[in-house]
């Protein structure tokens, strides 16, 4: 059998929680909880042969509940992944007010959003095998109109990937984002910063951002940039140079742009760790990719096997819409309406290289 299923505790209103243990024959191991749909471990083999952990998270659920220790590790977000300027938006004449929490901002769906939710679990087992977890988010929750539908499928494949599927139905004029948060240190026990990780972003631009990391709504071209891995750069590389995008952000938290608009499933980044020789290659559908360089991280949070997460120990590629998208004219829309399903597909494949 490929999957197991555990009790993983309650919530604080007393709901039971479970984490389920995928596994392949190529070594692939995730584990997956229903509370916020969170990757909390996923071990895959170095060049050597030897499993490690290449995700930031808990042992037990207890630091995820309130994000008391967690800022969103693993997790699904949504309703609207990203930013949303003041917390507001427009659509189809009328304005929604959004809880603020994030300076002047709404972040990540709220204080009550999609990482903080216990979805319903459905595990398939086979030769891949995948958890299926549906939430179903009523009208006006987190201030957001229209009943959505959430379904989000983990799978793990025969080609040594993990595999999310996402799928959202309304009932009424909305607008959706969804997202995971993995935080990625591809050493394998994240004992140290990931600034020797080399990365490579498929994007000509980005979507530059003011002082509270909203986007200006123009598009800024790469070349000649701190954020040109058009081919593959060292994250330390550049990640200090005086650049006021870098210095809005206190190093990388920016939207790369991967396309105009959603797509079939294409090949977007590339993570390396030389050390490891792990590996990490990254496809997905959606037009845009949040590289977040954990500049947030700073010896605060108390994570997995004892360890404490300082800054820059991990990083995150959060395949997304762009930030503020409701209030961006020019950006790819995140309306959706009744009769309409919003699908994305993202994909993590992990493998080695012998090189260093
Ligand atoms: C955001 C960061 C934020 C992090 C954790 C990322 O998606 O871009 O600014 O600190 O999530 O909340």
């Amino acid at each position: 059998m490929s999957i197991e299923q555990q009790p993983w505790g309650e919530t604080d209103a007393g709901t039971s929680v479970s984490i389920f243990t995928l596994r392949t024959p190529s070594g692939l191991e995730a584990r997956i909880t229903n509370f916020g749909g969170i990757v909390t471990h996923l071990l895959t083999p170095d060049r050597e042969g030897t499993p490690g952990d290449v995700v930031l998270g808990h042992d037990t659920l207890k630091p995820y509940l309130g994000r008391a220790q967690s800022p969103y590790f693993g997790a699904l977000i949504g309703r609207h992944a990203n930013r949303i300027a003041r917390g507001r938006f427009e659509l189809d004449g009328q304005t929604y007010q959004l809880p603020v929490n994030n300076g002047p901002n709404s972040l990540h769906g709220g204080p009550g959003g999609f990482d903080q939710v216990v979805w319903q679990a459905e595990p398939i087992d086979g030769d891949e095998p995948s958890v299926r977890l549906t939430y179903v988010s009523p009208d006006g929750e987190e201030g957001y109109p229209g009943t959505l539908t959430a379904v989000v499928t983990y799978t793990l494949t025969t080609a040594n990937e993990l595999r999310l599927h996402y799928r959202a139905t309304t009932s009424a004029p909305t607008i959706v984002n969804l997202t995971n948060h993995s935080y990625f240190n591809l050493t394998g026990d994240a004992s140290r910063d990931v600034l020797d990780h080399e990365l490579t972003i498929a994007a000509e631009a980005i979507t530059p951002i003011d002082e509270t990391l909203i986007p200006t709504g123009d598009f800024q071209k790469v070349d000649g940039t701190p954020f040109d891995f058009r081919t593959p750069r060292k994250i330390g590389e550049r990640v200090n140079d005086d650049d006021e995008q870098l210095r809005f952000a206190g190093g990388y938290d920016h939207n790369f742009v991967l396309a105009e608009r959603p797509r079939a499933l294409a090949h977007v980044a590339r993570l390396f760790d030389s050390a490891s020789g792990r590996v990490m290659d990254v496809a997905t559908t959606q037009p845009g990719v949040q590289f977040y360089s954990g500049n947030f991280l700073d010896g605060s949070v108390h994570g997995k096997d004892g360890r404490v997460y300082e800054h820059r120990w991990a990083l995150c590629l959060e395949t997304q819409h762009f930030p503020d998208t409701p209030n961006q004219p020019r950006f790819p829309s995140t309306v959706l309406r009744p009769g309409e399903v919003f699908e994305s597909t993202t994909v993590y494949a992990f493998s080695v290289s012998s090189g260093r």
